[in-house]
């Protein structure tokens, strides 16, 4: 009950704002889907023209020092708003430490990154601009840069009334990122939506084995397909360089914790886990079916189970139908 309570108000706030955007969109002609605003900071209503600039500056490569790089670099709407690789290429052949996650949905995530240290997608599109190995720009210095592109400057005064400056650039980011929503795979259809021919017999019994048999929903249960939080799900032994929220906060407690991610439109994010180590749900199964690592701190609910060859390709099925390319008609 609870889990189809929160969806509602998940789809119930995305309808709200989409009649909203809608009614504005009829005057500038820029075609939108659903979107939800519960998380919209108060600093930072979201707008049909808002998210339209913040498009552009996502797919700018003058963001980056080199203007090589732009955000859809390394987060490529085809792949669910990620790049496929192990992990991504910043400027200057730059390697980032971790696998780009997706960002749909993003508008609903409670802290960002790994980490799950970062509390607002507004502070969080400060970091790519400035890492070293992603874009490396001062903020500074792309704000100088951006002011002198004129479209940028009038959407500018006519959006925030104000300069192409920091606030105007995460502000704009920030909303249209909010715009990426996906919600109406197979699997919403059949289980939100109540009709019962949207799933193969198959994927649900990998539903079943998912939610019922196996404790997977523990971690990530519907409708985001992720509890939000950090948790070491006992990937290795040995964390080695990358111990994960610990870093941030010191807490030994904290030693391989990596905030669960979302396994919406898994199909389309491979490789996976933070450093994307492991290829394939395959290695992933192996992984859970053997109980984990066996990390000290690791979530006691992993424990080794198995499963036959059917029963994981049932499982595999379920995933799969989690995959929703709706939001792709507005990238084409
Ligand atoms: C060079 C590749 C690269 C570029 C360029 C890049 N990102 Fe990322 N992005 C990543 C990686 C890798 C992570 C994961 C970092 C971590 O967790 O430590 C990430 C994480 C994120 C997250 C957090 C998602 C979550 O689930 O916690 C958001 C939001 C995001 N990026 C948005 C952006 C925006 C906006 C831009 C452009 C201003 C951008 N990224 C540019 C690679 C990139
Ligand atoms: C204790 C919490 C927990 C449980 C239970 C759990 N997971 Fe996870 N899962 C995680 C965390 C944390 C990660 C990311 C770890 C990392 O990045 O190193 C993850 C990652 C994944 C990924 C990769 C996602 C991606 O985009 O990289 C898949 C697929 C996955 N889990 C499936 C499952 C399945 C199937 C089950 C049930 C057998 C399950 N998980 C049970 C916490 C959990």
């Amino acid at each position: 009950m609870l889990q189809k309570r929160s969806y509602y108000s998940f789809l119930f706030a995305g309808s709200l704002v989409t009649l909203l955007i809608f009614v504005k969109c009829q005057t500038n002609n820029h075609q939108l889907t659903a979107l939800e605003s519960v998380s919209s900071p108060s600093d930072n209503p979201i707008s049909a023209e808002k998210i339209s600039f913040g498009k552009k500056l996502f797919f700018d490569k003058r963001l980056s020092r080199d203007q090589s790089i732009s955000c859809a670099t390394c987060h490529v709407p085809e792949y669910a708003f990620t790049d496929r690789k192990k992990v991504s290429e910043g400027v200057n052949g730059g390697k980032t430490e971790r696998n780009s996650p997706s960002l749909l949905n993003a508008g609903f995530l409670k802290t960002m990154m790994y980490d799950a240290h970062l509390t607002s997608l507004e502070m969080q599109a400060i970091v790519p601009i400035q890492e070293h190995v992603e874009m490396d720009m001062k903020m500074k210095e792309l704000v100088q840069r951006l002011r002198l592109v004129e479209e940028y400057q009038k959407e500018a005064k006519r959006i925030f009334n104000r300069e192409v400056d920091a606030f105007v650039i995460t502000r704009s980011l920030a909303a249209f990122e909010r715009s990426l929503l996906s919600q109406n795979s197979r699997f919403d259809s059949y289980y939100y939506k109540k009709n019962k021919k949207a799933l193969t017999k198959d994927e649900i019994a990998g539903w079943k084995i998912f939610s019922e048999e196996l404790y997977c929903t523990k971690c990530h249960p519907a409708p985001a397909f992720t509890n939000y939080v950090a948790e070491n799900n006992g990937l290795y032994l040995d964390y080695g360089q990358d111990k994960g929220r610990f870093r941030i906060f010191n807490d030994s407690m904290d030693i391989g914790k990596f905030k669960v991610p979302s396994l919406r439109n898994i199909e389309l994010t491979s490789p996976f886990m933070h450093d994307g180590s492991l290829a394939s749900l395959d290695a992933i199964f192996s992984h859970y079916e053997n109980g984990g690592a066996k990390h000290p701190l690791q979530n006691k609910i992993i424990q080794p189970f198995v499963l036959t060859k059917k029963q994981k390709e049932q499982l595999k099925l379920f995933l799969f139908s989690l995959t929703d390319t709706t939001y792709m008609k507005d990238f084409r």
